[in-house]
């Protein structure tokens, strides 16, 4: 449909045929097997229904098109519905959940995980994805850290351009492709205390810093559509924020797309203290160009008397309603409403060998080795060994955001891959524990998945004894322990990130028997892991991998494929550490001058008890001196830093060469370091690769202290290592 068409649209419909389109309806309320993804919490009539705009949470072609048939017939203008829902990680298939593939630290992959699963969605019917999450996250107490890229700017802002490209292609009428919503605009990822739905109070300086350039490189990617964070940002709440959601993402950035709520947040703005009229709180929204209300009714019940009152003019709606007809435009909706919904391509589409196979792989480049003193990889011939743990036989790995409603296949247990992939070896095998024990009740009955604690007393005896009994004459002992699959995510936040503690009790006891640990865990967070970390020979971070997990993890134990993993979100030493983050401010009592009179805590360390980074491998890696091309440029001249690094370990293998720089002085406290590039490469074993880095004053730019986005003169320091511990630098000037 061509613009003019869009235009002279919106000057025949009614008022209430615009409210319709710009009010998100539950897809709870078209048929009832729907998996609800927020708090039902109104009521819907026979005509909301007949003019809702979009639905959401509805994933499968048949009931897509039924409705879709349904709703143009009865329209009086025949206009299409939208069909989203949450695809996070994959839609049959299931990657490792978006922290992980952070850890990836490659675009492409991130890019190709997204593009398969806009392959496998299309054809469902749907048409848009709540994703990319690309909250910035500093503290591990929050749940949703497990949607995130992780604890860095510059990460995040690659891969969320990565995950836009993936979803939309080259444009939304292709086959294959499904539009993009970034989320949560903005700074949801910092909830004071990693609170869920907490107080988020950031300058504008860190605000713009820090938190807005991976929603930027979204939009940028020229994602479909935005959504709007609970959160209100220095008591502004985003849902309502005419600076947010229009003077930046409109006037500042130039973007295009549709806003969309999040479930209830135009409503839920009265918590806020904004007022408990939905007139006021539809007004605040209408200002702010917020497009299409999610599962609320302010603008159902406030947008006519806002009009009547002459509080909004029928132009600001209609830039509403404009840019969602536009979205439909895009999607190519007027021409085809059913779009790729169908059947049979999906049961061609979905769980694909190749798309299992990169799957299989992207848990390999996405687990982080924390740990090896060599006791990885495992031999699979000569050693007697034990796999015990509450995740030997559960395959419930798949992760947060697996959205209901898709029929698709489990992820297989650890054992059963060991089983097959081994039938002549003489494994010891023990499950040891639940995941929880009755210390964790609490959480549990929040989860209420009371199946997944024990209870029994006497049971839990037997089965650690059992597991004490099965580790005690082994060579080695792998453990598989980890956090509950609904510890991460919405309404996961914790006010403890240690494992649970009839784990930690299993851990133990089984160390008694036999010191020779190798320990595996499926987490959604950085988790308070000293104690295992220090007790184990080797520590195996997998995250939560999805469908392929259990073959990743045992190709990677015996050495068939490698983890090549970095941390994209520092683990602490403890809970009370957090929020903490490797690219940090320095004090005026940083630890670079002081030495008694320090920045930190008495009690513990003031770094991370992993960084930002780290991750081993199979193999080794030196690294040369860095060299600069240039010792000083001016603003429009590039210098190249270069460094040769050399396997020097026993096996090929990926190595992420991370380029880190320091503003040694400028009008306002600068980062000590900040990831400025990175490059994952293969080298053979004995081999010597260069690797280079183009730096120039853009990279450099910052919010001075007027707020201007420039690059100031001065020292700069270039780091070049295995992550952000990296201390070797070269010094350029900027003139
Ligand atoms: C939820 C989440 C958001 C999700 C939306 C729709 O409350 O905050 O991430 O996309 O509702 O399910």
């Amino acid at each position: 449909m061509t613009e003019k068409k869009i235009l002279e649209l919106i000057g025949k419909l009614s008022i209430e045929e615009k409210i319709g389109e710009i009010t998100q309806i539950p897809g709870g309320e078209f048929i009832n097997d729907v998996e609800m993804t927020g708090e039902r919490n109104t009521e819907y009539t026979e005509t909301d229904l007949a003019l809702c705009g979009s639905t959401l949470g509805i994933c499968n072609p048949e009931t897509i098109k039924k409705i879709q048939k349904k709703h143009i017939e009865n329209h009086p203008h025949k206009i299409p519905m939208l069909f989203m829902a949450d695809i996070i990680h994959g839609y049959s298939t299931i990657f490792p959940i978006p922290l992980a593939q952070g850890c990836s630290f490659d675009e492409a992959l991130v890019e190709k995980l997204n593009q398969l699963t806009a392959e496998e969605t299309a054809p469902s019917g749907l048409h848009i994805t709540f994703s990319p999450m690309v909250d910035l996250v500093r503290d591990a107490r929050w749940g949703r850290v497990a949607e995130s890229y992780g604890e860095d700017t510059f990460l995040n802002s690659r891969l969320s351009a990565a995950a836009v490209r993936g979803y939309q292609g080259e444009k939304l009428t292709d086959e294959g492709t499904i539009g993009a919503c970034v989320k949560h605009f903005a700074a949801y990822g910092a909830v004071e205390g990693g609170r869920e739905y907490g107080v988020v109070d950031i300058s504008e300086r860190s605000l713009r810093q820090d938190y807005l350039p991976p929603y930027k490189a979204a939009c940028d990617a020229d994602s479909a559509m935005v959504m709007s964070a609970f959160n209100a940002v220095g008591g502004d709440p985003a849902s309502g924020s005419k600076f947010l959601l229009n003077d930046i993402l409109r006037d500042e950035w130039n973007w295009k797309g549709a806003v969309i709520s999040d479930w209830s947040s135009v409503h839920l703005m009265k918590s806020h203290g904004i007022s408990t009229d939905e007139a006021v709180l539809s007004e605040k929204a209408v200002k702010a160009r917020l497009a299409i209300e999610m599962c609320s009714t302010c603008y159902k019940n406030g947008i006519k008397p806002l009009l009547d009152e002459g509080k909004i003019t029928m132009e600001e709606l209609d830039l509403l309603v404009y840019d969602v007809l536009n979205l439909k435009n895009k999607l190519g909706l007027f021409e085809n409403p059913y779009r790729f919904a169908d059947k049979d391509s999906l049961e061609k589409a979905v769980n694909r060998e190749e798309t299992r196979r990169i799957a299989k792989e992207s848990v390999c480049q996405s687990s982080v080795l924390l740990k090896n003193d060599g006791a990885l990889p495992l031999k699979n011939k000569g050693e007697k060994i034990a796999f015990i743990g509450p995740y030997l036989e559960n395959d419930n790995i798949l992760g947060t955001w697996v959205i209901g409603g898709i029929d698709r296949p489990n992820a297989r247990t650890v054992k059963s891959v060991l089983d097959s992939e081994f039938p002549q070896n003489e494994f010891i095998y023990a499950n040891g524990c639940k995941i929880y024990g009755k210390e964790q009740s609490r959480e549990v009955e929040f989860f209420s998945e009371a199946e997944d604690m024990e209870t029994n007393d006497k049971l839990r005896e037997k089965l650690i004894n059992e597991a004490v009994e099965a580790a005690k004459d082994c060579d080695t002992v792998v453990m598989l322990l980890g956090e509950h699959v609904r510890a991460g995510g919405e309404l996961a936040a914790k006010a403890h990130i240690t494992l649970p503690d009839i784990q930690l009790e299993l851990f133990r006891r089984v160390r008694r028997a036999n010191k020779n640990i190798v320990t595996v865990i499926l987490n959604q967070r950085p988790l308070d892991i000293c104690e295992i970390a220090e007790n184990s020979k080797a520590l195996l971070d997998i995250w939560f991998p999805g469908t392929m997990g259990a073959e990743a993890l045992v190709d990677m134990l015996f050495g068939k494929d490698a983890p090549t993993g970095r941390l994209s979100m520092s683990f602490p030493y403890t809970v009370g550490q957090c929020p903490i983050y490797y690219n940090t401010l320095p004090t005026d009592h940083s630890l670079e001058y002081q030495t008694h009179f320090a920045t930190g805590y008495v009690d513990c360390p003031n770094v991370p008890f992993y960084a930002f980074g780290e991750g081993l491998t199979y193999t080794d890696f030196s690294y040369g001196e860095i060299e600069l091309s240039k010792s000083e440029i001016n603003m429009n001249e590039n210098l190249t830093a270069k460094v040769k690094i050399t396997n020097i370990g026993e096996r090929d293998g990926f190595e992420t060469v991370q380029l880190y720089i320091r503003d040694m002085a400028a009008s306002v406290s600068r980062p000590l370091k900040e990831l400025k590039g990175f490059k994952k490469i293969f080298v053979e074993k004995g081999e010597t690769a260069e690797i280079s880095f183009e730096i120039n004053s853009e990279m450099l730019k910052i919010y001075d202290i007027n707020m201007n986005y420039v690059a100031e003169k001065g020292d700069f320091r270039v780091f070049i290592g295995h992550d952000s511990r990296v201390e070797k630098y070269k010094t350029f000037e900027l003139k």
